[in-house]
């Protein structure tokens, strides 16, 4: 069944997955070789609604759109009001008749469901406090170039907290046959429905979880990890560093891990808490190619949501 809109891993089947990335690939591939892209979303416009701030996933698709021949036209929640000027259910019809896709970032999951419920244009999380699926995207790109396209019994060991990229994260492991581990402290663990409902999701998951960081990181070909306080959660800031104290991602814990195990983290990375500074720009980082297959998974997305690049397989 052909993806329509982009909410969650879970709803992508692996099919929808591989083809988001091989156009990913050849786009990237093309761009790197100093050629432009075919303008796939010619005349074509994503709407952009931001509840939250950000860096990477704003310009990525800004620039995937520009880059792909498109325009996009970016509002902060201040201007939109999405569930409070106006239902999110009203917004999605609106822009439905306006533009060719639309995209947003929101506190509460509920308001992506809102946006689709109308929407006969694409809809793409672009973060919630659920899901971070178009950052996974781009994780897997990073693993794929480190270890190749098969990531069959690769594993992932994510130290953190248990929270919206994890989830993105421990399903997109599944649909590729890897080897997910979250290593947290207690009371950071992804819930029990979650995990219940994973399994059937993504049956090939192989999921652990850990309250030692240690073992978590011990078969683990990269090791990931995220801020300890996610937006919207700064009340906790102070009970939040004092549980993850012992869950920092540093040098003793990375001499712990296999030595070819590589650095990922979605950005932004607060140096000194979360990851030490000294492995955000040491040999074993992929941070930073990482956050740049942003763009080239955004530009894969897009052209298949949007640009009718589905069925232009390539190797
Ligand atoms: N990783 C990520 O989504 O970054 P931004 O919050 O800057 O978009
Ligand atoms: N978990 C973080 C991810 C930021 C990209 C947050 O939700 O703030």
């Amino acid at each position: 069944m052909a993806m329509k809109h982009f909410i969650s891993i879970a709803e992508t089947s692996r099919e929808d997955l591989d083809e988001i990335f091989q156009v990913s690939f050849r786009l990237r591939a093309e761009r790197a070789a100093g050629k432009q892209n075919e303008p796939l979303l010619s005349r074509k416009t994503l709407a952009m609604i931001f509840e939250k701030p950000s860096l990477r996933t704003r310009v990525s698709f800004e620039q995937a759109m520009i880059e792909l021949g498109g325009h996009a036209i970016v509002m902060g929640n201040a201007e939109v009001g999405l569930g409070k000027r106006e239902l999110a259910a009203d917004v999605g019809r609106v822009l439905s008749g306006m533009v060719q896709g639309i995209m947003a970032r929101v506190f509460e999951h509920q308001k992506l469901l809102d946006l689709v419920e109308h929407s006969t244009v694409p809809v793409i999380n672009a973060l919630s406090e659920w899901s971070h699926p178009c950052q996974a995207l781009a994780d897997v790109m990073t693993m794929m170039d480190e270890f190749g396209k098969d990531l069959s019994g690769k594993t992932l060991a994510f130290i953190g907290d248990g929270n919206n990229v994890a989830r993105s994260l421990a399903v997109i492991c599944g649909r590729y046959d890897m080897k997910f581990v979250l290593g947290c402290p207690k009371g950071y663990e992804l819930d029990a429905a979650f995990i219940d409902r994973l399994k059937k999701q993504a049956p090939g998951v192989d999921f652990r979880m850990t309250y030692d960081a240690a073992e978590a990181v011990r078969s683990a070909d990269a090791v990931y990890t995220d801020t300890w306080i996610s937006m919207g959660q700064e009340a906790e800031a102070e009970q939040r560093r004092i549980a993850f104290a012992d869950h920092q991602v540093n040098a003793k814990l990375m001499a712990k891990a296999p030595k070819h195990a590589i650095v990922l983290h979605c950005l932004p990375a607060y140096r000194g808490y979360e990851i030490s500074a000294d492995l955000i720009d040491g040999p074993r980082s992929r941070i930073f190619p990482q956050a740049h297959n942003r763009l080239h998974a955004q530009k894969g997305l897009l052209a298949i949501l949007m640009g009718g690049a589905r069925g232009r397989r390539e190797g």
